[in-house]
């Protein structure tokens, strides 16, 4: 089994989700790890709570978050990660991430992921928070790279850099969300590619793959259709530069029948197993 940062190749999984709490255990061959959002779970009890605990029983598990706001002035909600670290704690969960971006600032919650601008004083502040959420989390954490709509004059460096000085610094993992790099890469207007060979690859512990909204002009982060062909290219591509990384369907709007998410964790699987077994033969 390869490990990176110490943490095993999980194979292919998907995002469990409410809509398919009563089949997805009937088809628990065609899926290798699970992926739980946290603020689905933490503080509730009830069937989510309960599906989430059986499902750690029977998948490998990691969880992902939305709201910790690491880049956010406002002190880190001490709340959140006694929950957070409690819910890592009950599920055996492998590893937990969030985005890097801020998500509330002066008490207010966006409810949207807000990039930060890609300074040192950003860097040096998100590594900080980052080295305390990881303490107290008590499972190695990722951050992954979100899709954005704005850009900052204030930025001293690019993107991938900004990326690079935060992981090494915090010496965190990175969850590569590949259908974020193919949306910013079109909406910003740069090379995919170049963007990917400049990140510490060492460091993917895990990959997101979903699907957006193109009209044309812009494209959104929806996570609400099939991942296009563009995207499982992008994908093969780091792989091959990566090795066998966990890979997760991430699929939270227009959520479609437990069938259609299956076949297209196996068309996603399809590539990875093409890509990795050439890689070895
Ligand atoms: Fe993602």
């Amino acid at each position: 089994m390869t490990a990176r940062m110490g943490l095993p190749f999980l194979g292919y999984g998907v995002g469990l989700r409410r809509a398919h709490f009563d089949g997805i255990f009937e088809a628990r061959d065609r899926v290798d790890f699970v992926e739980v959002l946290v603020e689905n779970v933490m503080g509730f009890g009830g069937r989510p709570r309960d599906v989430t605990l059986r499902a750690a029983k029977t998948w490998p598990m990691v969880l992902h978050g939305v709201a910790l706001s690491i880049g956010s002035v406002d002190p880190l909600d001490e709340a959140y990660l006694e929950r957070y670290a409690s819910l890592c704690e009950a599920t055996g969960a492998l590893w937990a991430s969030d985005h890097l971006c801020f998500s509330s600032a002066f008490g207010v919650e966006y409810h949207d992921l807000v990039p930060l601008p890609f300074t040192d004083e950003a860097v040096a502040h998100v590594i900080e928070r980052t080295r305390t959420v990881q303490a107290r989390l008590g499972v190695p954490f990722a951050l992954e790279n979100p899709s954005y709509y704005i850009a900052y004059d204030a930025s001293t460096m690019s993107e991938a850099e900004f990326l690079r000085e935060v992981l090494v610094g915090a010496d965190c993992g990175l969850l590569l969300d590949v259908n974020n790099v193919y949306v910013n890469a079109r909406n910003h207007g740069y090379d995919p590619r170049a963007f990917i060979d400049a990140l510490p690859l060492e460091r993917v512990v895990q990959i997101h793959m979903a699907g957006h909204h193109d009209d044309g002009t812009v494209i959104i982060d929806t996570h609400g259709d099939h991942v296009i062909p563009e995207v499982l290219d992008l994908y093969a591509w780091t792989l091959e530069r990566t090795g066998p990384v966990s890979t997760l369907l991430e699929w939270d709007n227009d959520i479609p029948p437990l069938d259609v998410l299956l076949a297209e964790n196996d068309a996603i699987r399809a590539v990875g197993e093409r890509v990795l077994g050439a890689c070895s033969g």
